[in-house]
């Protein structure tokens, strides 16, 4: 008898087609939005091998819906959204997408730093709102980039890869946590405390994935210390930044401005925040290329592939 995958959403036809070619029965959620809990769990009730995305949550209870199941490939480098130790604790293996969206994500994350240090989504919407008379001395006025403290906060291969382009921009590069070899060589880059890369960044990027113990990590605490003139930009997890705590900095111009590709709520916006002049907002888009997509979605099926014919699969998790 064929085994069966699931795939819970539309993905890049390089992936789909792969997945439609294989030798296994593949049903599909047609769609791309995605499916309740209550509704994932009845379509995964025989599935063997099931590919999902960031946002379907992949709990105790869903993997109990599922008796037959033997892979859980997600088309995400993160994996927040799946209890991984009660896959374990089940034998079933989970699979991620690494490697592939790194400089994206890391292009995006220096997207937002341009965009709320130089005010570019604000910009744009006076040009076409007509309210452009003229070059002005106050008109728009930002922060400065070049010579600025660069905070990196996680220096995996994203935080990395974001530290690494700021090359040119002749940044002091300052970062927390575990020692960067890379970034110590290549940027004179400082391995600092935490508080201190607080209170001394102009610019601090978030780039740690969420575990319980980083969860709301930039808080009230963090916002005292940093700058008032400090800009923040998070393209990693929502949770890891207190948002309503960001909501009340921001409003007491306690720090610049902030830049966010990703939500507590996600896709739901804390109040007041599109209300705020120094944010600017991505719709969770830092893998979001054509070809990054495609590679990630061929990724996903081929290691759900991988697992249920019984070959090797780089990119196991557990
Ligand atoms: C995107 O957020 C990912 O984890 O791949």
């Amino acid at each position: 008898m064929k085994k069966n995958i699931f795939l819970s959403r539309i993905i890049p036809n390089a992936g789909m087609c792969k997945l439609k070619r294989s030798e296994f029965k593949v049903d599909i959620h047609y769609k791309e939005t995605p499916l309740s809990p209550e509704q994932l769990r009845k379509r995964i009730s025989d599935v063997h091998g099931l590919i999902c995305l960031l946002d379907d949550t992949i709990d105790k209870e869903l993997i109990d819906a599922a008796p037959h199941l033997e892979v859980i490939s997600n088309m995400a480098v993160g994996y927040n959204n799946i209890d991984i130790e009660y896959a374990r604790s089940k034998g079933i293996a989970v699979c991620n997408t690494p490697g592939i969206l790194t400089q994206s994500t890391a292009e995006l994350a220096w997207a937002l730093l341009f965009a709320i240090a130089r005010r570019i989504p604000e910009s744009d919407n006076f040009m076409r709102e007509g309210k452009f008379t003229g070059w002005q001395p106050l008109l728009m006025l930002g922060g400065d980039i070049s010579g600025q403290t660069l905070g990196v906060i996680g220096t995996g291969r994203i935080g990395t890869a974001f530290a690494m382009m700021s090359k040119g921009f002749n940044m002091r590069v300052i970062y927390s946590g575990k020692t960067n070899p890379e970034l110590d060589r290549e940027l004179g880059a400082e391995n600092v405390e935490f508080e201190t890369l607080l209170r001394e960044s102009d610019f601090i990027s978030l780039h740690i994935p969420l575990r319980e113990n980083n969860r709301h990590l930039i808080g009230k605490k963090a916002f005292d210390l940093m700058k008032p003139t400090a800009y923040l930009i998070n393209t990693a997890r929502g949770p890891v930044v207190d948002e309503a705590e960001l909501i009340k900095a921001l409003k007491a111009k306690r720090i610049a401005g902030a830049a966010l590709d990703v939500y507590e709520d996600e896709p739901r916006l804390k109040e007041g925040l599109t209300e705020l002049d120094n944010v600017v907002l991505t719709p969770h888009t830092g893998s979001a290329t054509v070809p990054v997509r495609n590679r990630l979605a061929v990724m996903a099926v081929d290691n759900c592939l991988n697992i249920l014919r019984g070959e090797h699969c780089e990119n196991r998790i557990v």
